[in-house]
């Protein structure tokens, strides 16, 4: 992992209990950082913060639904109250939906994955906002929002339209709270990772060696994404050398969007 330091800074990360969450709280943690993990998955949180916590680490768990607005505001209150200030916000927290055609797609499900996957980023970026309108700048910056979108974001994803929607909508979201918010030492990016070795992944495979190998064949680079590459992608946005990069869908796909 390339080198960050971002000691006595505070990182917010939703969705953290697992995979790219996960990877990035601990990448966060690495460089000396003060992490707020979110999750709607207790169990895991609390043992990753735990884990960070004996590796000497500063990490505490706040339990949020990102699709539930009071939930968001009482999470970004309660991370600014025991930090006072949030200087990097991941909003990560997602679901994949079900797998059908358009025109098979279950309202339910639809509805649910445009709460969680857009409507809970809009949510959480209302909060962390406002919040960091409140702060003193560091350098250039008062705060830096990483929104985790896709490539199914920037492209069509057959059979996944409404998570393809959501996606789409992060990165609209993202380019217009950048314009909105650049000249006030906010900088808004989103990261567009294809396929990454992580739960959700292996959700979709199963033990299906068949699909795997379909998977990889749709990949240039014949290989998943590692989360930690996702995290190294995020502490980048984060950081001062990135100080002019705003409202960029940045892509970790092994060159999927390419061909
Ligand atoms: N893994 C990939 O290939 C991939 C590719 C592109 C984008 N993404 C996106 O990355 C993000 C993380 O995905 P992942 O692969 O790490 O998945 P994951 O399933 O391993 O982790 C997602 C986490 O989000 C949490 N979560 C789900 N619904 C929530 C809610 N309503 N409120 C709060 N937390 C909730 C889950 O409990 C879980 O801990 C998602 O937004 C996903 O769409 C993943």
């Amino acid at each position: 992992m390339m080198q960050f330091s971002f000691a006595d800074r505070v990182a917010l990360i939703t969705g953290g209990a697992s995979g790219l969450g996960r990877a990035t709280a601990l990448a966060f943690a690495e460089a000396g950082a003060h992490v707020v993990i979110s999750d709607v998955n207790d169990r895991d949180g609390q043992a990753l913060c735990q884990q960070i916590q004996d590796a000497g680490g500063d990490a505490r768990y706040v339990r949020a639904d990102v699709s539930d607005q009071e939930e968001v505001m009482h999470l970004v209150e309660a991370a600014a109250a025991a930090h006072g200030r949030i200087d990097f916000a991941l909003n990560n927290a997602g679901i994949g939906g079900e797998q059908a055609l358009t025109g098979d797609y279950s309202e339910a499900t639809w509805q649910r994955v445009l709460a969680v996957n857009l409507t809970g980023v809009w949510y959480c970026m209302k909060a962390e906002i406002t919040q960091m309108l409140t702060q003193e700048a560091v350098g250039e910056q008062r705060g830096v929002i990483v929104n985790l979108a896709s490539i199914a974001g920037l492209i069509g994803a057959p059979y996944l339209s409404a998570y393809a929607a959501a996606k789409h909508g992060v990165v609209g979201l993202t380019k217009t709270a950048a314009l909105e918010y650049v000249r006030q030492g906010i900088r808004i990016n989103a990261v567009c990772p294809g396929w990454t070795d992580t739960p959700m992944v292996s959700g979709v495979t199963g033990t299906d060696a068949a699909a795997t190998q379909r998977m990889l064949a749709g990949i240039p680079a014949r290989r998943l994404g590692k989360p930690e590459e996702v995290a190294a992608a995020v502490l980048y946005l984060c950081s001062e050398p990135a100080a002019f990069i705003t409202g960029h869908p940045l892509v970790l796909d092994g060159g999927i969007v390419a061909g």
